[in-house]
């Protein structure tokens, strides 16, 4: 029998899991399968154990299971217990290794993919749900000069700048806070491109050279990548490379086999 992993998220049918995955096992040639399970939104439990029953050996967690599947884990890696969240389950007898990839997806995508090292830049964070949780101890690992946490409801990027303040430089406002300061990184982790928002971003926010990231990916540019173009802003990235990136650490978790991860990336900007 093939070794069975899956992605379990609902709703689970836009999900390029499967598709990333397949890619990466015919590359490394493992003997493996992959699949897209929905689960019910009061499901996720007893979904997880039925596909361990069968034989199942791991599975990447997406919307809205995060923070079940963190509870659900046996065992955290560090960097799982920082996000309060879990991408990736890891079933090893009786066993569940709860991890976090996305923040080390987000780090592999700038530095290796965009050739942007991070250490020493000035970093703006939009957000603070658990999008931007996950990302801000493997941005702080990379030693960024800065990293200034930007949200709407500014009490919450004030708490989680608390939180990691130990880790690295960090302040924390809203989106106005630093509208006379200027950043080379700019990440969107909020949700705003989701509903075709835009945060209400001062323009100048951006130094010259800057690189704007969008977390999120559509088949158009999303309304924070047109904002940044029309001010100028050359170097734009959508969350496709995290996304693959965020996979390649979960297949390496899984696998012990680390997946070349640009083809792949190649293949899904054809398929969105
Ligand atoms: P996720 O897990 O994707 O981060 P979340 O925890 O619900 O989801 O957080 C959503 C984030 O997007 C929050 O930072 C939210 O800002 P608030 O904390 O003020 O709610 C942000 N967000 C969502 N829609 C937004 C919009 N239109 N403009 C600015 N920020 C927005």
């Amino acid at each position: 029998m093939l070794d069975s992993y899956a992605v379990i998220g609902n709703p689970i049918s836009h999900s390029k899991s499967p598709l990333i995955h397949a890619a990466f096992a015919q590359q490394t040639q493992q003997s493996m399968q992959y699949d897209a399970i929905l689960a019910p939104l009061d499901g996720f439990q007893t979904t997880v154990t039925h596909f361990r029953q069968q034989g199942g050996k791991g599975l990447n967690v997406t919307v809205p299971f995060k923070l079940e599947a963190y509870q659900l884990a046996t065992r955290l890696t560090e960097r799982a217990t920082i996000a309060q969240a879990v991408n990736t389950l890891k079933f090893e007898n009786q066993e569940i290794l709860g991890d976090n990839t996305d923040g080390a997806g987000l780090v592999r995508d700038i530095e290796l993919n965009l050739g942007i090292p991070i250490a020493n830049k000035r970093i703006l964070l939009m957000g603070a749900g658990g999008a931007a949780r996950g990302v801000i101890l493997p941005l702080l690992q990379q030693k960024p000069s800065i990293l200034a946490i930007a949200n709407r409801t500014r009490q919450k990027a004030e708490a989680l700048q608390q939180q990691f303040m130990a880790h690295g430089n960090t302040v924390a406002g809203d989106f106005t806070s630093f509208s006379d300061q200027q950043f080379d990184i700019v990440i969107n982790a909020t949700s705003a491109s989701l509903h075709d928002a835009l945060p209400d971003l001062p323009a100048h926010v951006f130094a010259n050279n800057a690189l704007a990231y969008d977390m999120m990916y559509s088949h158009e540019p999303t309304r924070f990548l047109k904002f940044a173009y029309d001010n100028g802003v050359r170097h734009l990235a959508d969350g496709i490379g995290m996304l693959v990136e965020q996979a390649a650490e979960s297949f390496f978790l899984w696998r012990g086999v680390r997946p070349q991860t640009k083809p792949v990336i190649a293949l899904l900007k054809t398929k969105i």
